[in-house]
């Protein structure tokens, strides 16, 4: 047997071995970054093949820990491609505004840059005191930060760029306090989201939105996967609720292409039809 088909086996293995033990599914996920990521968890072990990560990661639960954080890449930021909130102030709230109670479901919130975004929009549209959020992760180590709130005073300089830039119309600073090199965003941001712990790939529906947000997470997976996780946000969409997806990512080639309508084709912000 070649060695790439040998390689290919071995990494079979281990995904279903992942899959079997642990319960958590990266069969459907793009091969090429998992093998860069699962290669990098091998050499920091200080192993010499799959098979032996393998082994590894069956018998020690920390390796597999290490392994998860190194699989579910959580790189974010606040106000994350500006115009997207700007258009979710233009376009979303005034759909969310016709609704007596609006549910939203950030899905991949990743360590909470992207919530206390949507939690300050909404506060500032004055829609937070009428909505629940439910922000959701694969990783419980994320949750954890995101329900938080404390991100480093260094990024600030960034992020009130970004606040601007997506419309914002108080003073940034007001929404945290400084402690030292951290910052702690206003703790009542939070007050109506709740932070759980959610596989997109395995787990079900839980509720009925009015908007769900999945940005810059299905960037990860195959087509097959990216087609469930689409069936699990359709099932889980009121009608005409809104979808918005990463500005890589769209509906398009999709099973539910033709499901939903474009509410602005650049910020991947889509209406579910009927
Ligand atoms: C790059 S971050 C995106 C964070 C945020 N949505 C943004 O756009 O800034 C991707 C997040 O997706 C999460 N993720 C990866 N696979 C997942 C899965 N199967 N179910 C739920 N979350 C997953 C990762 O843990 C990570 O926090």
């Amino acid at each position: 047997m070649a060695r790439s088909d040998l390689e290919a086996l071995e990494l079979r293995l281990l995904l279903d071995a992942v899959y079997q033990h642990y319960g958590y599914d990266f069969r459907g996920y793009a091969r090429t970054s998992l093998k860069r990521r699962i290669w990098r968890r091998i050499m920091e072990e200080g192993l010499e093949t799959v098979s032996g990560l393998q082994e590894r990661i069956l018998h020690d639960p920390d390796v597999f820990e290490r392994l998860l954080v190194d699989f579910s890449i959580n790189v974010t930021s606040m106000f994350r491609d500006p115009t997207f909130f700007s258009a979710v102030r233009d376009k979303v709230v005034p759909v969310l505004k016709t609704y007596p109670f609006v549910r939203i479901w950030i899905a991949g919130c990743s360590t909470g840059e992207e919530t206390y975004s949507l939690a300050i929009v909404l506060r500032e549209e004055g829609l937070a005191d009428r909505t629940r959020i439910y922000a959701t992760d694969i990783n419980g180590e994320v949750l954890r930060r995101s329900k938080e709130g404390v991100f480093p005073v260094e990024r600030m300089k960034d992020y009130t760029r970004d606040y601007l830039k997506a419309g914002g119309r108080e003073s940034f600073s007001d929404y945290y306090k400084t402690y030292g090199d951290v910052v702690r965003f206003d703790p009542t941001l939070v007050d109506n989201v709740v932070f759980a712990q959610h596989n997109l790939v395995s787990d079900s529906s839980f509720n009925e939105f009015n908007l769900i947000v999945c940005r810059n997470v299905m960037i990860y997976f195959d087509r097959a996967l990216q087609d469930k996780v689409h069936e699990l946000f359709y099932e889980s969409l009121v009608r005409f609720g809104i979808l918005a997806l990463g500005h890589k990512e769209t509906i398009r080639f999709t099973g539910h292409a033709d499901d939903y309508a474009e509410l602005d084709s650049h910020e991947k912000l889509y209406r579910r039809l009927a």
